[in-house]
């Protein structure tokens, strides 16, 4: 057997688990007009994955601490859930739904965000009998029609937490702690932009106060603005033209003009960051982007970014008027959600390393097809034995298997030939030395196990529960 096994060359290691950046294959041409990826689309590939499932392994760890559970709602819902909740005028709802009829002829969106959805399922299926807050996070893709940039996708995913059902401060201040402590986490630090936008008693008395100083400068601001003076003056704050910025250097702050209640639920808030040393920015400009929010508002730029202006890694805050405006009670409640391309770019660019994924412990090779239903067989007992197994049954030669062996990283490969199905053992050989050994079949589990040290198997399958079972 020894002989037939020739060594084979050291492949180079997976792009996948060294982390190392191998060139790209050539990628074959393809027939002209060949369907292709939607602009502002964005597929994610095997290697782009271990920051993905890094930053799904962070939020699963932050949602047990802090005691979310996971929900999933529906990609397409009735346009009437977005369009007046999000804000008539605001641009998601004007410009970027992607919005059609179903074949029914109901107008239908794909969800640009998912705090409209998360209420409406907390509405619909009862959950306000739930003890409250209930608290809720969920991640996914969301749609946006909006100009592609760096940064900015039609398709893009969030991580988001929700709590419905209580008013206290201590709900937008455990939020914020929660992002910052995942940012830290992630080993990226952040800053944390804070401020309140008030609420129906004390924002119209605002907008009377803003409009009122902006008026005389009105030609002076950018087309969107002057409308916005109109529809939403609070947005002309967060408008990204320097003349505009310029024009509102001096107007009125909204954290001025907060009634009592407000003023008071942002001091306790602030007030609870400082207890607990979450450092934050106090930022009068900021608004945000749908009209449901009320009070606390926050974001989350990269510590280097002063502007925030493409690149905020999430936002969220208070949405007290939501469930209302969806026709549920008065329910308050506060949120946020992070963009996760934003926060795989920041980890690619501040160059932190992910966590090897784990490689396979035993590699399976095969000579022949009747050497193939063995390894098959053996394949299936490692697995219930808890073991990492993994092969290429599809190839032929030894060589190209043990080469395959060798880019996983498997430390041993098990390799059934012809003189090993006649004699029914196995050929045991240590991918690093090279040394192989012949082990009986009926005995090679047992001894992979001793040879990897792990001697608990896999948990059973889960059984059914019978109807006796308390
Ligand atoms: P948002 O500010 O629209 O808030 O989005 C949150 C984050 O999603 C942004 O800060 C950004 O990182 C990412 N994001 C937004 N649009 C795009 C895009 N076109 N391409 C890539 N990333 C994007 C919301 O969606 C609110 N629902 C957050 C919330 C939850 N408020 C309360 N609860």
């Amino acid at each position: 057997m020894s002989e037939r096994v020739r060594e084979p060359k050291k492949a180079s290691s997976s792009p996948l688990r060294s982390g190392r950046n191998n060139a790209p294959p050539e990628i074959p041409p393809r027939s002209p007009g060949a369907p292709q990826l939607l602009r502002g689309m964005k597929d994610i590939l095997p290697t782009d994955l271990p920051w993905w499932d890094f930053l799904r392994r962070q939020t699963d760890a932050e949602a047990a601490a802090f005691g979310f559970s996971r929900i999933e709602t529906a990609v397409l819902e009735p346009t009437a859930l977005f369009q007046r909740p999000l804000g008539e005028g605001t641009d998601v709802v004007q410009k970027e739904m992607y919005t059609f009829s179903d074949r029914g002829g109901d107008s239908v969106t794909l969800r640009p965000e998912f705090t409209a959805g998360v209420m409406r399922a907390y509405l619909e299926h009862g959950l306000i009998a739930w003890p409250q807050p209930v608290k809720l996070f969920t991640s996914g893709p969301l749609f946006r029609y909006d100009r592609p940039q760096a940064g900015r996708y039609r398709q893009f995913w969030q991580l988001n937490f929700e709590t419905i059902g209580d008013a206290h401060p201590v709900v937008d201040a455990e939020l914020l702690m929660l992002c910052e402590h995942f940012f830290r986490a992630c080993g990226l630090t952040v800053s944390l932009q804070v401020n309140s936008i008030g609420d129906a008693q004390c924002r119209p008395a605002y907008h009377k106060a803003l409009v009122e100083h902006l008026k005389p400068h009105r030609a002076q601001l950018c087309e969107d603005c002057q409308q916005r003076l109109q529809k939403n003056p609070l947005r002309v704050l967060d408008c990204k033209q320097a003349l505009c910025r310029q024009l509102t250097q001096d107007a009125p702050q909204l954290v001025d003009h907060l009634c009592e209640d407000c003023r008071q639920h942002f001091t306790r808030v602030l007030e609870y960051l400082e207890e607990v040393q979450v450092p934050y920015a106090l930022n009068p400009r900021l608004v945000r982007g749908f009209d449901y929010y009320t009070r606390t508002t926050f974001e989350v730029w990269p510590s280097d970014d002063e502007s925030g202006s493409q690149s905020a890694l999430g936002g969220g805050g208070r949405y007290d008027g939501l469930s209302e405006a969806l026709g549920g009670r008065p329910t308050p409640a506060a949120g946020f959600a992070l963009g996760i391309e934003r926060i795989v770019h920041l980890l690619k660019e501040r160059q932190i390393a992910m966590p090897p994924v784990p490689g396979p412990d035993v590699f399976l090779a095969q000579l022949g097809d009747a050497a193939r239903k063995r390894a098959l067989k053996l394949f299936r007992e490692l697995r219930d034995a808890g073991v990492r197994v993994t092969g290429a049954f599809s190839k032929e030669g030894i060589k190209p298997q043990l080469e395959v062996a060798n880019r996983l990283k498997a430390p041993f490969a098990l390799i059934i030939g012809q003189k090993e199905l006649l004699d029914d053992t196995v050929m045991f050989r240590d991918m690093e030395s090279g040394i192989q050994e012949v082990v009986d079949a009926a005995k090679v589990v047992a001894e992979v196990k001793k040879r990897l040290g792990r001697t608990a198997a896999i948990s059973p399958p889960p059984q059914p529960v019978s109807a006796s079972t308390p």
